[in-house]
């Protein structure tokens, strides 16, 4: 299989510590009930990030954070650094999620600072990008997104460190959700960027993964698509039936 799927749960700002763990622990139990074609990751908030490694022990399913600062360590109060998150167990973090290029007005260029310090921290780095209501109805889908890969995408990046997550912004949490030959579409023309940037090889080992109201019910048709490498999914990452029913339809 040249990429094999990524099933991701994004937590986001969810769960006490009684709640994440029960949920970690759920998630960790059905995963190793069952031989799942895919690997798993889970990002929950970095308050969580111990406990829920804890949980995970024993398993196949890698720990994530939400966000890794550019900076190794020093004066940035509140962060946390991409040494900080391998320290702590985690193999991966996303970075520059619409939510935080929204709450904290991050760019392309910081994403792309980001994405280099967590590489050099050992971690593997999901980068987001995706288009706004107003520029998908104006047409402009394609272009914002090869834009956002042209900017947010390091040169060092390969298929090993860095996975690519496209969520449409107004298909967060919404319910709503692009056709399935619009999202193909897009994945095409992400990949087709990836090759400008990173050469054919990267491109097609690269994984692509979809976010934006991915549900059970939508899973097979959306994870069945050429170019859709699994899911990064929030609110239905929140329910252990939800997450695991997605994945089952990326082993397919
Ligand atoms: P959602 O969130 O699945 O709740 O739409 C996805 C995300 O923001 O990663």
């Amino acid at each position: 299989m040249l990429r094999k799927k990524l099933i991701a749960g994004n937590w986001k700002m969810n769960c006490l510590s009684k709640e994440g763990t029960d949920l970690a622990k759920a998630i960790a139990a059905k995963v190793k009930q069952e031989n799942y074609n895919c690997d798993f990751l889970i990002c929950p908030p970095f308050t969580l990030l111990s406990l829920v490694k804890k949980c995970l022990r024993g398993t196949k399913i890698a720990l994530g954070g939400q966000d890794a600062h550019f900076a190794v360590k020093g004066a940035h109060t509140g962060d946390i650094s991409p040494l900080m998150l391998a320290d702590l167990g985690c193999s991966y973090t996303i970075l520059g999620h619409s939510e935080r290029r929204t709450d904290h007005h991050e760019t392309n260029k910081i994403v792309c600072q980001k994405a280099i310090a967590a590489h050099a921290a050992g971690l593997k780095t999901v980068i987001c990008i995706g288009e706004t209501e107003a520029q998908r109805d104006e047409g402009k889908t394609i272009k914002i997104c090869q834009d956002q890969i042209s900017g947010s995408v390091p040169e060092d990046s390969t298929a090993k460190n860095t996975v690519i997550a496209y969520e449409p912004i107004w298909a967060i949490g919404t319910g709503k959700t692009p056709t399935a030959a619009d999202v193909q579409e897009v994945h095409a023309a992400i990949r087709q960027a990836l090759v400008k940037k990173l050469g054919k090889a990267t491109a097609a080992r690269m994984r692509i993964l979809y976010g934006g109201s991915v549900k059970p019910g939508n899973a097979a048709e959306l994870l069945s698509l050429p170019d859709v490498d699994g899911a990064l999914i929030g609110g239905a990452s929140l329910k252990v039936d939800d997450f695991i029913a997605i994945a089952k339809n990326a082993t397919k």
